[in-house]
C-alpha cells in the first residue's frame, strides 16, 4: 500500500492538485536521505544545504536517532500527560543537565514553543513582577521570524506572513534588530515590559548576525529593568552556529530558552522551553499543555539526538567548517560580480546575490545549484541560505564549495 514509485513530475502534480499552495518548493522530489546527502526519485544524489531549515543538524536518518525512534515506537508512543510515562522524567533531567536550567516544558513545534514562552513571560509578569492585568508588553525585533500562529504573526513585519490574518494580538512592540540603543530607549520609555524576545541570529530574515556584544548588552539591560531575556534558538540552537547555543558565543544565559528543530535531528517534531524554577513555577496544572508534548517517543528521540551532538562534536565541526566555508566564498567574491557578500556563524551562512530584492536571480541560481547537485533555497528575495548538516567532512565541504563556484561561473 502507498508504495508505488512516482516520477518527480507525478509527485509534483499530486501536490499541486491536492495540497494547499502554502509553499513554493524548489522542483526536486526527494525520497531518501543519509548524512549530508539526499536522493531524488530518479536516483540523483544531492548535498542538502538547507537541512530542513536547520532541523537535520545530525544528518539525515542518523542511525542512533532512528534506532532510538524505532525501539521506543515499538514499546510506547503516546500516553498524553493524563498519565506519567517512564521516559519523560528521564528526558527532563537530561535536558536540565544538558542546558543548565531547572525545568523543561516540552512541546512539539517551534511555533508552539514560542507561544509557550510568550505565555510564560506574561504570566510571570503578572504574578511575579506585578504588572497590572492585561497590560504586559513584550519587545520584539523588526525582521523577526518566530513561526506562524496568529499571535506570532501579529508581531511580524513581513507582509506575506501577516496580511489579512488579523485582527492581531496586542501587547508586542517591535524595535530595530541589532540596535542596543533602540532597546535601551524602549526599556526606558515603554511601560509594563515583561520580556524581550529575540533571535540570536535572524535566520529567516536572511542570516543577520548581530554585532559582537549585542546579545550580552541586551541581556544586561533586561536584567537592569527586570525584564525577561527570551531567546528563540529554534533555528540557531543545537550546534548550528558553532556553539551548542548561539547565545554561548557571548556567554549569555537567557531567562527563557526556546528550542525546536534539531532537538530531534529531524526525526520527529520536538520543541522545548527551558527556564529556572522562579519562572517555570508560574505555570500550574491545567494552565498550559499539548496532547503530544512530552510523549515518550519524543523523549527517546530527543536524548539520542542530543547524544549525537556531543559524541560527534558537531558544534566544533560547525565552527571549523564555517570558517573554511566563509573564507572560500570570500575568495570567490572578486571573481563573480553576482556574489555580493557572505555572512554567518558556524554552518548557518548566507550569500547575498547582487541583484534587486525581488529579482528571480537567487531562485535561478538555486535551480542551477540543484542541477549541479546541491540543494539550497532563497530566503527573502536575493539571499541564499547555506546550512548543511553538521556531520559534513572537510572534503565534502570543499566539494560543495566547488559546486557553488562552478554554478557562479556558469551563470
Ligand atoms: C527562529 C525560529 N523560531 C520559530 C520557528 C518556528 O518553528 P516551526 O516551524 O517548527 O513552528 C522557526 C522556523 O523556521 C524559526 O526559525
Amino acid at each position: 500500500m502507498h508504495s508505488e514509485t512516482l516520477t518527480s513530475e507525478q509527485a509534483i502534480a499530486l501536490e499541486n492538485q491536492y495540497g494547499a499552495h502554502n509553499y513554493h518548493p524548489l522542483p526536486v522530489v526527494l525520497t531518501k536521505g543519509e548524512g549530508v546527502y539526499v536522493w531524488d526519485v530518479e536516483g540523483k544524489r544531492y548535498y542538502d544545504f538547507l537541512s530542513a531549515y536547520s532541523a537535520v543538524n545530525q544528518g539525515h536518518c542518523h542511525p542512533k536517532i532512528v534506532g532510538a525512534l524505532v525501539e521506543q515506537a515499538q514499546k510506547l508512543t503516546l500516553t498524553s500527560r493524563a498519565f506519567y510515562n517512564d521516559m519523560l522524567g528521564k528526558f527532563e533531567k537530561y535536558m536540565s543537565e544538558y542546558f543548565g536550567y531547572d525545568k523543561l516544558l516540552p512541546m512539539n513545534t517551534g511555533a508552539e514553543a514560542v507561544e509557550t514562552a510568550i505565555k510564560l513571560t506574561r504570566k510571570w509578569a503578572y504574578e511575579t513582577k506585578g504588572i497590572a492585568e492585561e497590560q504586559a508588553n513584550i519587545i520584539v525585533c523588526d525582521g523577526n521570524f518566530h513561526g506562524r500562529t496568529t499571535t506570532i504573526i501579529s508581531f511580524s513585519n513581513d507582509p506575506d506572513s501577516k496580511k489579512n490574518f488579523g485582527p492581531y494580538t496586542p501587547g508586542f512592540i517591535s524595535i530595530p534588530y541589532d540596535d542596543i540603543s533602540a532597546l535601551e530607549q524602549a526599556l526606558k520609555t515603554i511601560p509594563n515590559v515583561a520580556g524581550f524576545l529575540v533571535e540570536p541570529i535572524q535566520g529567516e530574515a536572511g542570516v543577520y548576525v548581530p554585532k559582537d556584544g549585542y546579545l550580552s548588552q541586551a541581556k544586561a539591560l533586561c536584567e537592569a529593568h527586570q525584564v525577561l531575556f527570551v531567546a528563540d534558538e529554534v533555528q540557531t540552537g543545537i550546534a548550528r552556529t558553532g556553539k551548542l547555543l548561539a547565545v554561548h558565543h557571548e556567554n549569555v544565559k537567557p531567562d527563557i530558552l526556546i528550542m525546536g528543530k534539531a532537538l530531534s535531528g529531524g526525526a520527529y517534531p520536538i520543541s522545548a522551553v527551558m527556564a529556572n524554577d522562579e519562572i517555570m513555577h508560574v505555570i500550574k496544572p491545567g494552565q498550559h499543555g499539548s496532547t503530544f508534548g512530552g510523549n515518550p517517543l519524543a523523549a527517546a528521540v530527543g536524548m539520542a539526538a542530543l547524544d549525537v551532538i556531543k559524541d560527534e562534536k558537531l558544534a566544533e565541526n560547525a565552527e571549523r567548517l564555517g570558517q573554511i566555508f566563509r573564507a572560500e566564498i570570500q575568495k570567490m567574491l572578486p571573481k563573480y560580480p553576482l556574489l555580493k557578500l557572505v555572512r554567518g556563524k558556524g554552518l548557518l551562512n548566507a550569500i547575498v546575490v547582487n541583484d534587486t530584492e525581488h529579482s528571480e536571480t537567487a531562485w535561478n541560481i538555486c535551480l542551477k545549484l540543484r542541477d549541479n547537485g546541491l540543494l539550497a533555497k532563497p530566503t527573502h528575495g536575493n539571499i541564499i541560505r547555506f546550512a548543511p548538516p553538521l556531520v559534513m567532512s572537510e572534503a565534502q565541504l570543499m566539494e560543495c564549495v566547488a559546486i557553488i563556484e562552478k554554478t557562479f561561473a556558469e551563470f
